[in-house]
């Protein structure tokens, strides 16, 4: 794989700027661009709504887009775009018809987005327990198992930790829940960008993604859920769209995705999603995540040479996404990202990741730690020459 003629699609590369903070949300190759500047050039119309060949042809192009993501997650079910993950999980949050008692299962491990939308539900009696896990972001399985009871309707989940990396074995949390008869979410935001993903073998219920963290374009994120929710899921906004005929007193909801899309969607968005799509599979994702743990592991190598840094997480690069949260002796994290850029134009992210719990609660770092995220466009030169600023770091301060 050439990594130089893939960082070519990469406009912002071309001005020495190190990007390490694909987690936050990825960069945005020409493809991307081009999907997204065409359609405001060329065929820029509302969709589902006109009847011109203008309008058509955006109403394929945005159609396209879903079936393209559907297949690329490989699941059996329903895609629906939304404007980001947190988005796709307040969907089901809103959207499903809870009684008092429920029980919701997350974890400590969780992003603030697969937390805060099923404690705002405790106003309605729902319970929401967490389960802990250890500073590598290990769960324990057995515990899940007994903590399943009968009231329990959801278990929400991350694919792979934000701040640390870590892997979770989701087909098997899924599998444990379906046999208590809970259903599962997978917050994808980390998993979906950077891992192969079969949606028909995790089998989970629902999985929520970041579009822009995938390459597509800002405001973008995508719901995935099984078919039978279909009529279960109270859309988030009714409106236009949405309605296939509507009474003096009621309305009936169209069959298909926009049901859940009401008002005109992000369509140049939707597009350029597409195109992130294609740009993806062209590269091929076993690709992506082979330069991926090569990246982490050579830059987890570096790192522990380097007296007083402390290194969060699995040390099998193996285990975790291309994540990797660190902290040099006690300087505080936003120092170590400043420094970063200032000193090399290396943009890292710092603090607590909007994952509170597992930064200053499991990995005790109150003040948060350095993040260095990669993508296929990363190489290891761009590593040593922040290794070399850490190292300073380390000396100096
Ligand atoms: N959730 C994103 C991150 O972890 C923004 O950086």
């Amino acid at each position: 794989m050439d990594i130089e003629k893939i960082r070519e699609d990469f406009p912002q590369l071309r001005h020495n700027f190190i990007y390490f903070d694909s987690g936050a949300t990825a960069l945005k190759p020409i493809p991307v661009l081009q999907a997204v500047r065409d359609y405001y050039d060329k065929y820029s119309t509302n969709i589902g709504r006109g009847i011109y060949k203008t309008s058509h042809k955006a109403t394929v192009a945005y159609e396209k887009s879903h079936h393209k993501v559907l297949e690329f997650f490989q699941g059996d079910g329903e895609v629906i775009f939304t404007k980001n993950c947190t988005e796709a999980i307040n969907i089901v949050a809103h959207g499903i018809d809870w009684k008092p008692q429920d029980k919701i299962i997350a974890t400590y491990l969780e992003h603030n987005s697969n937390l805060l939308p099923w404690f705002r539900l405790k106003k309605f009696g729902v319970v929401v327990e967490l389960l802990k896990c250890d500073p590598e972001g290990n769960i324990d399985l057995n515990e899940l198992k007994q903590r399943i009871d009968n009231h329990t309707r959801l278990v929400a989940i991350t694919h792979a930790s934000n701040v640390i990396g870590t892997i979770l074995p989701v087909a098997e949390i899924t599998e444990i829940s379906h046999k208590k008869g809970a259903m599962v979410l997978i917050d994808g935001a980390q998993g979906a960008p950077h891992l192969e993903i079969k949606l028909n073998e995790i089998d989970c219920d629902f999985y929520a993604v970041s579009g822009h963290k995938m390459m597509g374009p800002t405001g973008t994120g995508i719901l995935f859920f099984k078919k039978k929710y279909f009529d279960e899921l109270n859309p988030l906004n009714l409106g236009g769209g949405t309605v296939s005929d509507v009474y003096t007193d009621s309305y009936k909801l169209v069959k298909n995705w926009e049901r859940f899309e009401g008002g005109t969607p992000n369509i140049a968005g939707g597009i350029g999603l597409g195109a992130a799509v294609d740009y993806l599979n062209a590269i091929g994702m076993s690709e992506i995540r082979k330069h991926e743990i090569e990246l982490t592991a050579y830059f987890m190598d570096q790192l522990r040479k380097i007296d007083g840094v402390r290194i969060h997480g699995k040390m099998e690069p193996e285990k975790r996404t291309g994540v990797v949260s660190f902290r040099i002796k006690d300087i505080p994290s936003h120092r170590i990202a400043i420094i970063a850029d200032e000193v090399g134009n290396v943009a890292i992210r710092s603090g607590l990741h909007c994952a509170f719990l597992m930064t200053r609660d499991i990995l005790k770092e109150e003040q948060g730690t350095a993040r260095a995220s990669f993508y296929i466009y990363n190489t290891k030169d761009e590593i040593d020459h922040f290794v070399e600023i850490i190292k300073k770091i380390a000396k100096d301060e």
